[in-house]
């Protein structure tokens, strides 16, 4: 999709979206709980979930379209996953989000918006939760995009997603939403991108995995990909990028996004790995968004290692 399509959609986004919240202070998952120990033979079935991002956001005067139609036609999209655990003849929904523990700011400029880079999590929500109806999360009407079932576990299985797989993300990974792609057709990318699409994939993989029901299928997730030639180690110091991140921290508006994106000249910085990394020779498509089935890997610190 050409940023110049997407121009008048970032204009009516940003006048008629609240702004998003910038305080450092985590806003994710506040009415999140533990994960709840389940019978080792409880049968669980997982949904795959996906919504237009930000369509929780309440609609503009008529005839002005909502922010999760426009989204929605930009081809973003929020994931999420549910278990539906029978354990002991009683059946209940929970919602598992992976996301940004921290503002939109601090997903995208961790350090210099002072907060640790460590800003990904896993969040479980109970069925009974706030904004949930038939134990989903927003309720089933809110998905969507996606409302499926993609995969049968059993509770011990969900057991190890808190004592095996859950302490490696939520104390190591970093949000990043853009993926920096290089000219080379089939080239691997520069830089991958960690959204929540790529922990609800990353969480079912590991299920299949441990559970031998089969290998997972990809599903199809939202890329945000930005068309960069030249890809460059740089150091926090650095005072163009000081500057950069100044003039995007101040407000992060959708706007500022597109600012972001569609600036002519100019280097830009993408955080990954630890590592500042300078963007500089963009090419045509310069920015793409895209609803595709791709391979979202996502490198914990340490591989997986099976202990049984
Ligand atoms: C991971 O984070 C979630 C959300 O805060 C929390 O419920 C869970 O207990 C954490 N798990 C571990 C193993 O730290
Ligand atoms: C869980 O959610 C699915 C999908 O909306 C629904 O079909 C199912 O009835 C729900 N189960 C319970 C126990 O609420
Ligand atoms: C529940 O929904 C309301 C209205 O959209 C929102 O203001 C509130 O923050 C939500 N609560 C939680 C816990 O997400
Ligand atoms: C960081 O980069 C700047 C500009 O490229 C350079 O002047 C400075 O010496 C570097 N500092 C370190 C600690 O590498
Ligand atoms: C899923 O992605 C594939 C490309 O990987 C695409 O061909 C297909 O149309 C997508 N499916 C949907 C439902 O958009």
């Amino acid at each position: 999709m050409k940023i110049t399509i997407l121009l008048p959609y970032f204009i009516a986004v940003r006048a008629f979206a609240p702004a998003p919240d910038t305080t450092p202070t985590a806003t994710f998952c506040n009415d999140g709980i533990d994960m709840p120990r389940f019978s080792a033979n409880a049968v669980v079935t997982i949904y795959w979930l996906q919504a237009p991002l930000f369509s929780i956001l309440p609609p503009p005067p008529f005839p002005l379209p909502s922010v999760g139609d426009i989204t929605d036609r930009m081809h973003l999209y929020h994931t999420a996953v549910a278990f539906e655990v029978v354990d002991q003849g009683v059946a209940r929904n929970y919602t598992m989000e992976f996301d940004s523990t921290t503002s939109l700011v601090g997903g995208i400029v961790p350090h210099l918006s002072g907060q640790t880079p460590w800003n990904a999590r896993y969040c479980l929500r109970p069925p009974d939760c706030p904004n949930c109806t038939g134990g989903l999360f927003w309720g089933p009407k809110h998905w969507t995009k996606a409302l499926k079932p993609v995969l049968k576990v059993r509770g011990e299985h969900l057991n190890r997603l808190a004592s095996d797989f859950m302490p490696l993300y939520n104390h190591s990974a970093l949000y990043q939403p853009f993926r920096v792609t290089g000219k080379e057709a089939g080239a691997p990318d520069r830089i991958e991108d960690v959204t929540c699409n790529t922990g609800a994939q990353n969480l079912l993989e590991y299920l299949s995995r441990i559970s031998d029901s089969g290998s997972f299928p990809l599903m199809n997730t939202s890329r945000f990909t930005l068309h960069a030639a030249t890809v460059t180690k740089v150091n926090a110091s650095d005072p163009e990028l000081l500057s950069f991140y100044q003039e995007l921290g101040d407000v992060i508006h959708l706007k500022r996004l597109y600012e972001f994106v569609a600036l002519a000249r100019g280097h830009k910085f993408v955080y990954s790995q630890g590592v500042y990394w300078q963007l500089s020779d963009f090419f045509h498509p310069y920015v793409s968004i895209d609803y595709v089935a791709a391979p979202d890997p996502f490198p914990p610190p340490h591989a997986f290692e099976e202990t049984e």
